[in-house]
């Protein structure tokens, strides 16, 4: 029996490749998606799901839902210098896809996952934690149902990613990561230290792609290129799959070591250790090769068949 997932989403380039991930794995269901600002503005997270479902027509469809256009406490900083203006590489000649729904209902579709599934929940935040602290402040009972919330963010041990010690997601909403990480929740928290060890050469793309010709093989290998070459320019040795590898590790744990810790969020979004009880898990050491091949086995599986009327 496949587990209920909601994702909780900034799409952004590697959010869409953990969206593609999530929907060719069969351990679980994507019952919804949900979008927040942070790579791009929300209202283009959510042409960004829109042009992603058109491409993968995955089953079930999920439900989608807007989520907050700002941060709790400050101004939104988005990700378009890495992720492009649109998010997903500035790509011409996207299909054209039916206006999305723009009422802010991602903390109702949140509670309602929450309260229908319960423990079977897992919540898979891929962007800043606002959406989260706002359905915390909505309905706190909702949220303490959830089975598991694994969250890509913070730097732990090693250097930032937008400040020497800042991750990007805990960068954009410290307000929202403080407010999660005080609620006593069953929170796996995926940071830098364990997703730099998440590193997609460019030849594997190319190699696992080729055996899948077709419209979602190439729209993948045109919208991960400005990530490889700006991963690349920064000195890593392919594309960092920040949210493939928290995606990866809601459907199998055993991919990385944890480690109980006490953290608390710094004013700039820091994640700094601390003395007292545990208020999450951090992932620490990853098994990298046994991560990409489940990425490269089902990032692109045959293509979807055609409906028989068309
Ligand atoms: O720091 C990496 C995180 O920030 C990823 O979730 C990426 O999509 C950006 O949101
Ligand atoms: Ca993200």
């Amino acid at each position: 029996m496949a587990s209920p997932v909601l994702i909780d989403t900034d799409p952004g380039i590697d959010d869409a490749l953990a969206l593609l991930l999530a929907w060719s794995s069969p351990e679980i269901s994507v019952e919804a998606v949900t979008t927040v600002a942070g790579n791009v503005p929300v209202e283009q997270g959510m042409v960004n799901v829109f042009r992603l479902l058109a491409l993968r027509q995955p089953t079930p469809r999920p439900v989608i839902a807007m989520g907050a256009a700002e941060p709790l406490a400050r101004a939104l900083v988005t990700g378009q210098r890495y992720h492009g203006e649109d998010g997903l590489g500035d790509l011409a000649n996207w299909p054209e896809t039916p206006k999305p729904p723009l009422e802010p209902d991602a903390v109702s579709v949140i509670i309602d996952q929450a309260r229908r599934s319960q423990r079977l929940l897992t919540l898979v935040a891929l962007g800043p934690l606002t959406n989260l602290a706002l359905t915390l402040k909505a309905d706190a009972g909702a949220v303490s149902l959830i089975g598991r919330i694994v969250a890509m963010g913070g730097a732990v041990d090693v250097p930032g990613n937008v400040t020497p010690t800042a991750e990007f997601n805990m960068y954009v909403d410290p307000e929202a990561a403080h407010r999660v990480l005080a609620a006593r929740l069953p929170l796996h928290l995926v940071p830098l230290d364990a997703t730099r060890q998440a590193v997609l050469p460019r030849a594997g793309i190319k190699s696992a792609l080729r055996r899948a010709t077709g419209p979602l093989a190439e729209r993948i290998v045109a919208f991960t290129e400005r990530g490889f070459r700006i991963d690349h320019a920064s000195g890593a040795q392919g594309l960092v799959l920040h949210d493939p590898l928290a995606l990866a590790l809601a459907i199998d744990p055993t991919l990385a070591e944890w480690e109980p810790v006490r953290l608390v969020i710094g004013p700039e979004g820091e994640t700094q250790r601390t003395s007292g009880e545990p208020n999450c898990r951090i992932a620490k050491g990853i098994d990298a090769n046994r991560f990409l091949r489940l990425f490269l086995d089902r990032l692109c599986p045959a293509l979807p068949r055609r409906r028989a009327s068309s």
